[in-house]
């Protein structure tokens, strides 16, 4: 039933084994028993021998090791169709079995495992396991039946749910949803066998492909089309899963069926299903440090200690509260404290307020924190952060004071987004211990946290630092010490470039559309009227006085000498009429008037391509000279950074996946055409033909 090329290394990843009348499948593939080569034909070669074999009254399917099948194996999509493997011929045949099939999930069944499920004649999970169809995130849609069976299981409303938010359901839920025939309690494996056999004299058969869907109405349909202009604007696959699910409403199976497959083709060959693969496997890959295997020891943390109650403080200790760690937080005033205090309280009754948490939960988390105006109560902790702004002086203070309290072995943590973090360990005795913590605001919604290894930092601590990443829910991307470290050093270059437009007569609202053009929510005017321009001001007057330079005089240096600092003042870059939204300014367009020509400065219209390729270039750029460097590892933690840190659309792949699909030979030719020197890198790899995706493949063999 299968072709030879779609395996070439023959393998069977599937054992059989007899439990009297009943055979048992298991799948054997770790560590997430994906549908890669040798599933498919170890599925056949049981049900073959199912078919032949009187004494088999009915078949169960189930997961070696730690899950049911988590998918197709997203490493195949690549492959040319004759090599792929063959997902939907086993789940046709287990569609049409003439005996009965259960499958018996743990884990997770997600996408063709949840298919591979659906199309057996039963399913039987324990009460942990979790089921859905996730293919949206990764830029396709349920490619083997799953838009086509699942509304006929748990109805169109509650399918498009799970298939546009890619969110599973846990085993409870799926059996009050019929999508789980029975939650076994004790043993899987036995309980699916008992369930098997008291299912042998069915007939006929149920089959979910032979079913009708419920709950459905055209209104449903064209709803969930309009809301996702909010939740997946500029999305392709959406839609079609939307388009599918509706078909399965009206047209028989194999028609919906037909369809899907033809789609998920297109959607799984579409650059944006190519971005958000290319960051699932970032987002792994960036948990590996080159050097430091699983076995390299950790510091338990069983609790923390943070410096600083301000905005960051607080959201920070909140990442710990929410996991049940407790926190000791110090701050230099009993009123600053109690404010502190209060903006967690509040955070956390909002979430109440919102049936998020319940006010049990909100009193728990609060009762794990303990307030104080004295270091000393941090002697203590397994892990202090220091959160206080952004002053050398200050932070080094703090660092000796922190050496002379912690116990022997705690972590010491800056959060600082910029400053030299060897800087900051040379004023203790253990530099060792001493590594950055790079949170990004709001702490306790942003997922990601540059993990700053500084020169002496010691693997143990680095390791203990992305296992706490992990374990307070955010993707820890290890940086090296430099200005801004990888985020902030590219938004730098990414400013610049945005003035430089400005100053060639884009109007700073054009900026920002043709960032928004590229599905970001903020362009780079936007975003610094967010952050406050008195920041940037400060540190460039500080940087010229420093070089000795005259004082700088560019057209933002002038708005923030007018008293416009951002949406903070209620004025910045744009007008604030009601608080939060921009409305682009008269007044910043006036200025900008009088700027251009006091300096001299011919304007010209610039393009919204010229502005997106510029900007977006510049951020690559820079990204590739922070990988020569040798400040982030991969060009992939780079895309992570950006996507997680600053809102560069996953589906785009981030900055530096996106310029692989523009192709870095037409990125080198438009940086030179717009004046910017590409890094040595970049051009590198361009002359060389090759993508950023292959210097970190390369980088990782040659270190392997
Ligand atoms: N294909 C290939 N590799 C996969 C995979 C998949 N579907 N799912 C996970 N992996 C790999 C990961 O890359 C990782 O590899 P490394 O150890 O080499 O880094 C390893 O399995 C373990 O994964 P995680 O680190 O993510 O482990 P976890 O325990 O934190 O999470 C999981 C497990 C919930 C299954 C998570 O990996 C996940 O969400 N996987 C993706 C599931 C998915 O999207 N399935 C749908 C695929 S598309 C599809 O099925 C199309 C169709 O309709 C036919």
């Amino acid at each position: 039933m299968t072709s030879a090329n779609n395996n070439p290394a023959g393998q069977n990843l599937v054992e059989q084994s007899r439990d009297g009348d009943i055979l048992v499948l298991t799948i054997q593939n770790p560590p997430v028993n994906a549908f890669g080569p040798g599933v498919p034909e170890g599925l056949h070669a049981g049900l073959d021998v199912a078919e032949g074999d009187e004494g088999v009254r009915a078949v169960v399917i189930i997961g070696g090791g730690r899950t049911f099948v988590a998918g197709a194996d997203i490493k195949t999509f690549d492959l040319p169709r004759e090599q792929a493997p063959d997902v939907r011929g086993v789940i046709d045949r287990l569609d049409a079995f003439s005996k009965p099939t259960v499958a018996a999930i743990h884990g997770t069944a997600l996408g063709g495992g949840l298919e591979l499920a659906l199309a057996c004649t039963y399913r039987v999970a324990v009460e942990s396991a979790r089921l859905g169809l996730p293919e949206v995130k990764l830029g396709v849609l349920p490619g083997a039946g799953g838009t086509q069976r699942l509304p006929r299981v748990v109805g169109a409303q509650k399918a498009l749910e799970m298939m546009l938010s890619g969110n599973p359901v846990k085993a409870g839920e799926a059996e009050t949803l019929g999508l789980v025939d029975e939650v076994v309690d004790g043993d899987l494996l036995q309980g699916a066998v008992a369930f098997a056999r008291a299912h042998t004299d069915v007939t006929p058969l149920p089959r979910i492909s032979e079913r009708q869907v419920e709950g459905a109405s055209p209104e449903l349909f064209a709803q969930a089309k309009a809301g996702l202009e909010k939740t997946h604007k500029g999305q392709y696959s959406p839609a079609l899963i939307v388009d599918l699910a509706e078909m399965a409403t009206r047209t028989p199976f194999v028609d919906g069926y037909a369809e899907e497959g033809r789609q998920f083709v297109q959607a799984k060959d579409s650059p944006q299903s190519r971005g958000l693969r290319h960051l699932f496997f970032a987002e792994r890959e960036a948990g590996k440090i080159a050097g430091i295997g699983k076995d390299t020891p950790q510091t338990e943390i069983k609790s923390a200690g943070i410096i600083g109650a301000g905005t960051m403080g607080g959201g920070i200790a909140m990442n710990f509260l929410n996991v049940g760690l407790p926190v000791t937080i110090v701050e230099t005033t009993q009123e600053a404290l109690d404010r502190g205090l209060g903006v967690i309280r509040k955070n956390y009754e909002n979430t109440a307020k919102k049936g998020r948490m319940s006010l049990d939960d909100v009193e728990k988390r609060m009762g794990l924190l303990t307030p104080t105006l004295s270091m000393d109560d941090l002697k203590d902790a397994d892990i202090i952060i220091e959160a206080v702004f952004e002053n050398m002086d200050v932070k080094k203070e703090i660092f000796t004071k922190l050496d002379a309290v912690a116990k022997p072995g705690a972590i010491l943590a800056s959060n600082t987004s910029t400053l030299d973090v060897n800087e900051i360990a040379s004023a203790t005795t253990r530099p060792e211990s001493v590594i950055g913590l790079h949170f990004f605001s709001p702490a306790n919604v942003m997922r990601l946290l540059e993990i700053v290894r500084a020169d002496k930092t010691s693997d143990s601590v680095l390791a203990t630092g992305m296992a706490l990443a992990k374990r307070i829910g955010k993707v820890g991307v290890v940086v090296g010490v430099c200005d801004g470290f990888v985020g902030n050093r590219m938004v730098h270059r990414y400013g610049d470039e945005a003035r430089k437009l400005v100053e060639e007569g884009a109007r700073p609202q054009d900026a920002d559309a043709a960032m928004h053009a590229l599905g970001l929510p903020m362009g780079p005017f936007e975003m610094s009227d967010m952050a406050g321009l008195d920041v940037g001001y400060l540190i460039r007057q500080h940087q010229a006085k420093v070089a000795g330079q005259p004082k700088p005089d560019g057209w933002l240096d002038r708005i923030v000498e007018g008293g416009r600092k951002g949406q903070k003042t209620q004025a910045g870059i744009y007008d604030y009429p009601d608080g939060r939204k921009p409305v682009p300014s008269a007044s910043t367009d006036e200025l900008l008037n009088t700027y251009r020509q006091e300096k001299g400065l011919q304007s010209r219209e610039v393009g919204q391509d010229e502005a997106t390729k510029r900007l977006t270039y510049s951020l690559v750029n820079e990204g590739a000279q922070i990988l020569d460097d040798g400040i982030a590892q991969r060009a992939g933690d780079i895309d992570v950074i950006y996507v997680y840190g600053y809102g560069f659309p996953a589906y785009r792949g981030g900055p530096m996946g996106y310029a692989d699909e523009q192709g870095l030979k037409n990125v080198v030719a438009d940086l030179e055409k717009y004046g910017q020197t590409p890094a040595p890198l970049l051009k590198r790899l361009a002359d060389e033909g090759k993508t950023f995706g292959q210097y970190d493949k390369e980088k990782a063999s040659a270190q392997a």
